[in-house]
């Protein structure tokens, strides 16, 4: 699709994840049949994005060029990857693509966001957008674990980052769609705190402009960053065949 590329953030160190992530990358553990990253590149690639930026991070970034290469797998002339020193956040890690994006709008996965549902609907209404972003919401029974949508209507009107007492039950998922001024918008970030550069923060910012718009996400979501969302993760692909072979768009 013209005028939008993806970024894939799969940096950070997984602590949460030790012993499992001491010799490798979180977004490298299988989940099923593939390795965690295939899935947000695969969803990318199904909604016609054909440029896409990997970020990673920490001692064992090499190993994705090892697996992903060129990105022939998934039908791709080539895959761009960049590296994200220490641990500034998801919203730093956006800010380190502003030269691969060049004026583009940008759709962001979190690399360890698993699920079943398609973007594609979600792409074509973000183009059609004059400006602004738009976010994906879930559902979900623990909001407290995540971002959370305070809703009026058919509006956000604010987001809060963990809060012990949510507003609503709708997380922020890790898919997001930004038109260019987001790079702006990540310089004028302060680190909050838990030392990051916080997604939330650039979300807010655009809810502030009145440009944000949002849709719920389809199917299942999960995280896959604790031992018990990694376990999930891979249990719902096992119930979802559509999942289970690599997706790559035909010749
Ligand atoms: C991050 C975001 C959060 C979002 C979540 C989705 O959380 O900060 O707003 O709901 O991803 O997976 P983190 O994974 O950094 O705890």
């Amino acid at each position: 699709m013209k005028g939008i590329k993806g970024v894939v953030l799969a940096g950070g160190l997984g602590t949460r994840l030790s012993p499992l992530t001491r010799v490798t990358n979180k977004h490298l553990l299988p989940i099923y049949k593939k390795p965690m990253v295939y899935y947000p590149i695969e969803k990318l690639v199904r909604a016609g994005i054909k440029d896409i930026m990997i970020v990673t991070g920490g001692p064992f970034a090499g190993d994705f060029l090892k697996l992903l290469g060129n990105g022939r797998e998934f039908g791709l002339k080539d895959l761009h990857y960049t590296y994200q020193e220490g641990e500034g956040g998801i919203a730093e890690a956006l800010g380190l693509t502003e030269h691969f994006l060049d004026g583009d709008r940008v759709c962001v996965i979190l690399g360890d966001n698993i699920f079943s549902g398609d973007i594609t609907a979600g792409l074509t209404g973000f183009m059609e957008q004059k400006s602004g972003a738009k976010i994906f919401l879930k559902e979900v029974a623990d909001p407290q674990r995540f971002g959370v949508a305070q809703l009026d209507g058919e509006k956000v009107v604010g987001i809060e980052e963990k809060p012990k007492q949510p507003k609503s039950k709708y997380a922020v998922t890790g898919v997001y769609m930004y038109d260019s001024d987001v790079y702006s918008i990540v310089k004028t970030l302060r680190p909050s705190a838990r030392g990051e550069l916080e997604i939330t923060d650039v979300n807010n910012a655009y809810v502030g402009r009145g440009t944000l718009t949002y849709e719920m996400l389809d199917g299942w979501w999960t995280d896959a960053g604790t031992f018990e969302s990694l376990l999930r993760a891979s249990q719902r692909v096992v119930e979802t065949p559509a999942m289970h072979e690599v997706v790559a768009p035909k010749r």
